[in-house]
């Protein structure tokens, strides 16, 4: 189900291999295990009744001494991840509104239109670029959801992106690669950026959109360390990767999403464009070392402590209490606490996959937003806290209703 990992992805950092006939020598080069959860379940392993489960893996990050890329300790089997996955990007507002703003960065760099999306999920983002004069195409391992992309009139293929996908796509010349919150996901990062190399024109500019280090240790989110999650990406990491190859950073600006990414946009070396300021701003000042990994250990088990105390107290003074949003983020929460059904009564989420499972690695049902309109229970945990604004403002009746919500991001939060 899933293999070890004990070499640093992006700098090679690592023990040396073991040779027949060579004696094996004690080696202090090892990653360095900086957080911990046990062995979880899969984050969006989202099974009905009855139905199979992929399986439970260690969730342990391990620190590169060299390049400072966190990463996980083990990488599960793509096919088990992603074959038929349930994330589907969201339709909020704040995420429309979050494509404008890629857009425009974007539009600063290039006014090329050929747009080729990795990672495509259901084809929501290409849609809108479409809609917008771009010509556009994807890719994603997911069939499910390029089924849903193709009835919906995109061109999109599915496959993993290697240099097998990147041969057929090379004549459609993308002059806009966007890559939104796969990177992290990948464990061969050298193929997919030889990948990307055979379609990068001279002009052609790579935007990586992915949440960052720096934001993860500095707000305590670690509700975003899962398995598909396979690094924790610092800029320092990205330049060890590409050292020796024909791509370089070009930009880095940071963005809100998903409670703090980076829009990271790469260039070919020999492009005639200069670096823009930010590429060595960020460089210099990031703090990703050990340290910031300690503190960031110690507040996380600190989190999870105070919410299953809260919780734990809630229900012997009689209180029902609820998820609100079956992110993958909910599922890290939901057993690192070790709740079940006698803690949350349900998770409620609007995608229609995840109705009528249950939480992964749980009994808690996840159920329809219609069920949460209804029922009034007194405390919803928003567990898609990064949409909570939008969230509480269509919930109005429940906070009218005396009912409260809790936050678990920066610090656990009644409100
Ligand atoms: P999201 O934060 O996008 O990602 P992840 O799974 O990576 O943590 O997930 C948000 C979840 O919350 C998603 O399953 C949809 C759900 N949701 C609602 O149920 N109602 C809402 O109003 C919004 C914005 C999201």
């Amino acid at each position: 189900m899933y293999r070890a990992l004990i070499r640093c992805r992006a700098c090679g950092y690592g023990p040396p291999i073991v040779a027949d006939g060579i004696k094996v020598e004690k080696s202090s080069l090892r990653l360095k295990t900086v957080f911990d959860l046990g062995i979880q379940p899969l984050a969006n392993d989202f099974t009905k009744e009855g139905g199979e489960h992929a399986g439970f893996a260690p969730l342990k990050v391990q620190l590169c001494p060299q390049c400072s890329l966190a990463q996980l300790s083990v990488v599960v089997r793509p096919d088990l991840l992603y074959h038929h996955y349930r994330y589907v990007t969201s339709q909020s507002e704040t995420m429309k509104a979050h494509f404008e703003t890629i857009r425009r960065l974007i539009e600063t760099e290039t006014s090329g239109r050929r747009l080729l999306e990795i990672g495509s999920n259901d084809g929501f983002l290409l849609q809108w670029f479409g809609e917008r004069g771009y010509q556009v195409f994807g890719v994603d391992p997911a069939e499910n959801l390029c089924k849903k992309a193709k009835e919906a009139g995109l061109n999109v293929r599915a496959a993993f992106w290697d240099r097998r996908i990147a041969e057929e796509l090379k004549p459609k010349l993308p002059q806009v690669i966007l890559a939104r919150h796969v990177f992290c996901h990948i464990d061969d990062w050298r193929e997919f950026v030889l990948a990307l190399d055979m379609v990068c024109g001279r002009d052609t500019i790579i935007c990586i959109e992915v949440p960052y280090v720096g934001d993860l240790l500095r707000k305590g989110e670690f509700d975003t360390v899962y398995h598909e999650h396979t690094s924790y990406l610092s800029i320092k990491a990205l330049a060890a990767l590409l050292k020796d190859t024909n791509l370089a950073i070009h930009r880095v600006e940071p963005l809100e999403i998903h409670g703090g990414a980076l829009f990271i946009m790469l260039r070919r070396k020999d492009t005639d464009r200069y670096p823009h300021k930010t590429a060595s701003q960020f460089l210099n000042r990031e703090e990703c070392g050990e340290e910031a990994w300690r503190e960031f250990d110690i507040r996380a088990h600190g989190k999870i402590g105070a919410l299953q105390s809260f919780v734990n107290c809630a229900r012997t003074n009689g209180k029902r209490v609820v998820g609100y949003g079956a992110s993958a983020k909910s599922t890290v929460w939901v057993n690192a606490c070790q709740f079940d059904r006698r803690h949350l009564d349900y998770i409620t989420d609007t995608t229609a996959e995840k109705l009528y499972t249950f939480s992964p690695g749980t009994d808690i049902p996840i159920v329809h937003v219609s069920t949460f309109a209804t029922d009034q229970p007194d405390y919803a945990i928003c567990f898609a806290w990064n949409f909570f604004e939008e969230i509480r403002a269509k919930e109005k009746l429940f906070a009218k209703g005396g009912g409260k919500w809790i936050i678990p991001h920066p610090e656990i939060k009644v409100i």
